[in-house]
């Protein structure tokens, strides 16, 4: 096996003619086998329930492919390893011919009897397939077990609960690899790396130095087609519980002792039990709820949210959430970090934005005051860092300008960085579970954001729709960062590109 050639192993796929597999596993996969970074020894059987032959499922994934990444190169040799089976997730019957074409593939690719079991479909299964798994004999193996488990993982504290206990009668913790696909986001793996590997960040990185920090993740498109799920979950649930409070466990977390998953875990752990419980009369001080009415997207009319395909007309789901989230401990006490998500917004782009504190006057122009140093940390679309500065206006004065000091991976690279899930996909393959998330960091997200929907659940919200597509959420987004004295930077200010 070359350094960095993944283990050999017999990946199941359940959901394989849904839209993840096709829009991100595939091609994902076909990344890793293109760039020689799947072992040489691998087979996919995909499961769904559509009675398609092995044949079928190669064309679709060869379309799936070459619809994704716009070329096919060895793509033969790639699909000749996927394998189909029709499948019955609540069937024993199927779950034995499963096994069956398993241990023929086990035996042909030699596989070392490693296996991984991705679930990549509607979540009400997860239990059950975990079930069957272990009742038909499909973990039974000499080699490695591992479960790859999609979002959402519960809908509450309670539900996580048991469909933890009910995945951990046929799995070990260590063999469960939950899914934020944030985590394998390049910029969001860079946190730890701006922080830990440079000298001058980590002395200021606490509540001596830093105001606030503030996390955008808006996105243009609305609900889509997803609505059935959509109008249980909402932003909070969609979003917040998962990859906003894992990038605010990033930004918070103490240096690791070693760069291993276990201490990388416990070090994020720590951050969410510091989190400052919002519940009760606080949840209106602390969240902005909101829900997107009609507007302009790109030029476009677009419809409100109760008016899209199977949503309520009058439902209280929100599109939109911003909040404040305090951290109790030595290191954040009295530090905002400030959040915000939604649907139908002004732009697709995730940053985050670190302001330091002001200096304590302003020896230059000394009736203004001079712009805080920001880092700002661009996830996506663009990926680099931006750390404003000031410095000298040239010409005879003593005058200060804003500069901005760029970088961006795209840039130095020359290529695009690896999505997100071909990363996620690799580490799993090596057994390195850091970049998935641990059930005590599920458990703790889920408490956190219970407390905040019991709230908002009980409360009638007569005030929806509240922000128009194609802004930037409701005016109640801006009063909660104004009553603090500060207020949101404006993201396309930041893009890379008006610096
Ligand atoms: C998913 C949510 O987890 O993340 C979606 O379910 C959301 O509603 C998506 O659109 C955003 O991911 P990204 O990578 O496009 O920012």
């Amino acid at each position: 096996m070359s350094p960095n050639e993944a283990s050999t192993s017999l990946i199941m796929i359940f959901g394989a003619t849904g839209d993840l597999a096709k829009r991100k596993l595939y091609p994902s996969l076909y990344h890793l086998f293109r760039k020689g970074k799947l072992a040489k020894q691998f087979a996919i059987i995909g499961t769904a329930r559509s009675p398609w032959t092995h044949e079928q499922f190669r064309e679709n994934v060869k379309d799936s492919v070459l619809t994704s990444i716009g070329t096919n190169d060895q793509i033969d040799d790639f699909v000749s390893h996927f394998y189909y089976q029709p499948h019955d997730v609540t069937d024993t019957n199927s779950y034995i011919k499963l096994r069956e074409l398993a241990a023929e593939l086990d035996s042909k690719y030699s596989l070392n009897g490693n296996r991984i079991f991705y679930l990549a479909m509607a979540p009400e299964f997860f239990g059950t397939i975990a079930d069957h798994l272990k009742a038909d004999g499909l973990t039974d193996t000499l080699g490695f077990k591992r479960l790859v488990i999609e979002k959402p993982f519960g809908h509450d504290l309670e539900s996580a609960e048991s469909l933890n206990a009910q995945i951990r009668k046929s799995f070990a913790e260590e063999e469960i690899y939950r899914i934020d696909h944030y985590l394998g986001k390049a910029m969001v793996q860079n946190i730890e790396v701006i922080r830990f590997a440079n000298a001058f960040f980590e002395p200021l990185w606490n509540n001596r130095y830093i105001s606030n920090i503030q996390i955008t993740s808006s996105e243009k498109l609305g609900v889509e087609e997803r609505a059935r799920y959509y109008e249980k979950s909402g932003a909070l649930r969609d979003m917040v519980q998962n990859h906003m409070l894992q990038m605010v466990a990033l930004l918070a977390m103490e240096p690791p002792i070693r760069l291993t998953t276990d201490e990388i875990r416990s070090e994020k752990v720590k951050v969410f039990r510091a989190l400052r419980p919002i519940e009760g009369e606080e949840v209106d001080e602390y969240f902005v709820r909101g829900q997107y009415g009609q507007g302009t997207i790109n030029a476009d009319e677009v419809v409100s949210y109760r008016d899209e395909l199977n949503v309520n007309p009058q439902s209280n789901t929100e599109t939109f959430v911003a909040g404040k989230v305090m951290i109790d401990n030595f290191r954040w006490a009295g530090v905002p970090f400030y959040i915000r998500t939604g649907k139908r917004m002004t732009t697709k782009s995730t940053k985050i934005v670190i302001q330091f504190k002001d200096i304590p006057m302003n020896l230059y122009n000394r009736n203004e005051q001079l712009n805080p140093n920001l880092l700002v940390i661009h996830i996506q679309p663009e990926e680099g860092i931006t750390l404003h500065l000031n410095a000298k206006k040239s010409g005879q004065n003593m005058q200060t300008n804003p500069v901005k000091l760029n970088f961006s991976n795209d840039g130095t690279n020359g290529i695009n960085t690896p999505e997100a899930y071909e990363k996620l996909l690799y580490d799993c393959l090596q057994g390195d579970a850091t970049n998935f998330t641990h059930w005590d960091e599920v458990a703790l997200s889920w408490r956190f954001v219970d407390k905040i929907s019991e709230v908002w659940e009980h409360q009638t919200q007569s005030q929806f729709p509240n922000y128009s597509a194609g802004t930037m959420g409701p005016k109640e987004a801006e009063q909660l960062v104004q009553k603090d004295g500060y207020f949101w930077w404006n993201i396309t200010d930041l893009d890379v590109e008006n610096c």
